[in-house]
């Protein structure tokens, strides 16, 4: 059964700026962003997902962004390094849970950012990975030895979207929704070779984040107002279902960052694990 892991919206809000996406004076309706979190969370759930849940917390507001506690990979959870000294007391709870529900957590040497699902995303066996903005190449560098897996690490260019997970996103083992735009021409250049069949995502549908998509199996779920890319979706025989997810792109998030699968993606075919 697909797992997917959430955290409830209780303390979510625009408490600081990190991200172009963010201000102070635009606030989240409280009310309205339960909704559509309960919305996705049942909309998963009729998909056959099982969704445990991390116990929200007062003065972390963007926990409810799960794909951003780990890389999963097999039973181990490698936890991020917060770039932003604000999310930084989010990891201790992300550890903890982990342990709690068999995991293995384990850290990133220290001065190495990483931010998790946010910025590494399995295409097949490879490890795509963000970096710059949020996480640094050589942190993807360490993960992907750990794993013994191939990296290939992407920089990213345009702070609006500063999580790979906001810009790319592996729909098959060969292949991904992405917005062109965010990368650098040497990381455009990287993509093309090695993703066998890309779907390009406009301008206007990429600011709705319709990269930020969750997959399972042959359905795909993102947020309203991404027309186009459900087309090309269909026409390819996924089953699209939008959300509206308004409250949570005013801290920079979507449908994708408000989850973290825990028993491997569709698109991911996990490397054995490396020799030691
Ligand atoms: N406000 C959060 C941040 O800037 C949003 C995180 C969105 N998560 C993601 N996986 N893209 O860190």
């Amino acid at each position: 059964m697909p797992t997917i892991l959430m955290c409830p919206p209780d303390f979510y809000g625009i408490e600081y700026e990190i991200n172009p996406w963010m201000s102070r004076s635009r606030a989240s309706d409280t009310a309205l962003a339960r909704q559509q979190w309960e919305a996705l969370r049942a909309l998963l759930t009729s998909l056959g997902c099982e969704i445990p849940l991390l116990t929200p917390a007062k003065g972390l507001p963007d926990l409810v962004f799960t794909a951003n506690a780990a890389l999963i990979w097999r039973d181990v959870a490698f936890l991020s390094r917060f770039r932003h000294a604000a999310r930084q007391g989010e990891t201790p709870l992300d550890e903890a849970w982990f342990q709690q529900h068999g995991l293995t957590a384990r850290s990133l040497p220290e001065g190495m950012n990483f931010e998790g699902a946010g910025d590494a995303l399995f295409c097949g066996e490879t490890l795509f990975g963000g970096y710059i903005i949020r996480s640094d190449a050589r942190a993807l560098q360490w993960v992907a030895g750990e794993i013994g897996c191939r990296v290939i690490p992407l920089q990213l260019v345009d702070t609006h979207f500063y999580h790979l997970d906001t810009c790319f996103c592996p729909i098959s083992p060969t292949a991904a929704i992405w917005h062109p735009p965010a990368f650098d021409d040497y990381a455009q250049t990287a993509v093309r070779e090695h993703v066998p069949e890309l779907i390009a995502v406009n301008s206007h549908e990429a600011a709705r984040f319709a990269c930020n998509a969750v997959v399972v199996g042959r359905h795909v779920v993102l947020n309203t107002g991404c027309p186009q890319l459900e087309e090309r979706l269909s026409e390819r025989g996924f089953t699209t279902h939008a959300t509206p997810l308004d409250e949570f792109i005013k801290a920079g998030g979507s449908a994708k960052c408000l989850t973290l699968r825990l028993d491997g993606e569709d698109a991911a075919q996990w490397p054995a694990p490396a020799a030691t």
